[in-house]
């Protein structure tokens, strides 16, 4: 289908540990949200924890989702706003500081590169690459808070930067896996920030807030203050591993303990019900919902505990007016908003995409949080474009980029 002047298309791929997952968007000039005209999903393999593991199976989900979406959409998908998931990426905030360069000291876009790109010297270990950098606020000879010092007057200009790294065989891998699917990557967005960009509001990301995205093989952490994101990280835990337990707990096939999980697992149990007897067809017989609490219980508490852990490390334990937003395929879990408040003492509920036109019945769903996001982010930043194979030496081409992007 080819778009009429006045519309454009969009294409996020989200590359998970149980499905990837392509989504096409039509934006029609004016409109606020694009319209969503082709999704295509295709179950993962070759991927664990959210790292490729297999480039070849990986290409082959790639190549299953895109054509799907290309079949529904009708436009030719060549090029795409990627995810980037995996417990090798982390995140710092980075301070960059430099001296005005004009002799009238008005500040110039040229400055805010500078200082953008000051903040982002940072000691990496090796085999360690930049993947997003996020202004956070900028103070000019001292007064802080600033979101835009263009046009200002000062002689030093700071920044205080979100940087997200991550491990660059890791990266590697999934680009490579990408291109031979024949996708240019146009941006990498972190899984928990994307599915912010598509769930949370503007609010409560001024008032603090923390994503929490439950995935198959991961869950995704991104916690917003003042507007701005504060910190990022994936865990290597995710709703899979719940299924693995039970398959372990109740002896049986991970197919089967899929289904059971799917069917019959509460993340939140009255104390009173703990003694019912769950008919379980799938097993020919009964389980407790005792049984049950305490296999996927376990692994939900350790979930919980390991995502209260990193709101800790940014002073936002029991500190987010904001409350939890989960989303992710995890988060369809019944009860699992009563586990959430329990667990982080905090408001909770679950987010996924709202408010667009189109295909929304597939994707009014917290499993596609990640992916409508991703197309949001190549609605604002999808304009470059990285050559195939790039990694290693482009650090400084991709994170100009980045920046060039960033810029209002
Ligand atoms: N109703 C439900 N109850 C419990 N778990 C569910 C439910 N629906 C889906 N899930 C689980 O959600 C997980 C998949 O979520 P999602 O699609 O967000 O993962 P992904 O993006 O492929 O993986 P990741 O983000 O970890 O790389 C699976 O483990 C699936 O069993
Ligand atoms: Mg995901």
């Amino acid at each position: 289908m080819a778009a009429k002047q006045t519309e454009q298309i969009y294409i996020g791929l989200d590359i998970g540990s149980t499905k990837v997952c392509c989504v096409v968007g039509l934006h029609e000039e004016g409109a606020a949200l694009p319209s969503v005209i082709g999704v295509g999903v295709a179950p993962t393999s070759g991927m664990r924890k959210g790292v490729v593991v297999d480039v070849e199976e990986t290409v082959s989900s790639i190549t299953a989702a895109v054509d799907e979406a290309e079949r529904i959409s009708g436009v030719a998908i060549d090029r795409a706003t990627i995810s980037i998931d995996g417990a090798h990426v982390t995140s710092q905030n980075s301070r960059g500081v430099i001296a005005v360069g004009r002799a009238d000291q008005e500040i110039m876009v040229d400055d805010v590169v500078r200082v953008e790109e000051a903040a982002t010297a940072i000691q990496l270990p090796p085999n360690r690459e930049i993947i997003q950098v996020f202004p956070r606020s900028y103070s000019v000879d001292g007064q802080t808070n600033i979101k835009d010092p263009v046009g200002m007057n000062g002689v030093r200009l700071e920044v205080e930067s979100h940087i997200i790294s991550g491990s660059l065989p890791a990266i590697k891998n999934l680009d490579r896996s990408i291109h031979q699917a024949g996708i240019a990557i146009q941006g990498q967005v972190l899984v928990p920030l994307a599915a912010a960009r598509a769930v949370l509001t503007k609010r409560q990301k001024e008032l603090g807030v923390a994503l929490v995205d439950i995935g198959g093989g991961t869950t995704g952490v991104a916690v917003y203050e003042e507007g701005d994101i504060l910190y990022s990280s994936v865990l290597p835990v995710g709703a899979g591993h719940i299924t693995n337990d039970l398959a372990i707990g109740l002896k049986t096939s991970i197919d089967i303990a899929e289904k059971i999980k799917l069917k019959y697992v509460r993340a939140h149990t009255s104390k009173a019900s703990l003694n019912e007897k769950v008919k379980v067809e799938e097993l020919d017989g009964e389980v407790t919902r005792k049984e049950l609490q305490n296999i996927a219980g376990a692994r939900l508490d350790e979930i919980f505990q390991l995502v209260r852990a990193e709101l800790k490390k940014v002073g936002k334990d029991l500190m987010l007016p904001g409350g939890v937003v989960l989303t992710g395929g995890g988060a369809k879990m019944a009860g699992i908003e009563e586990l959430a408040k329990e667990a982080l003492q905090l408001p909770a509920v679950v987010g996924k995409p709202e408010g667009f036109s189109g295909i929304v019945d597939r994707i009014n769903d917290p499993a596609f949080s990640a992916p409508i996001g991703l197309m949001l982010e190549n609605m604002s930043h999808g304009q470059q474009e990285q050559a195939p194979g790039a990694g290693i030496g482009q650090t400084v081409d991709r994170l100009k980029k980045t920046l060039r992007n960033l810029l209002p």
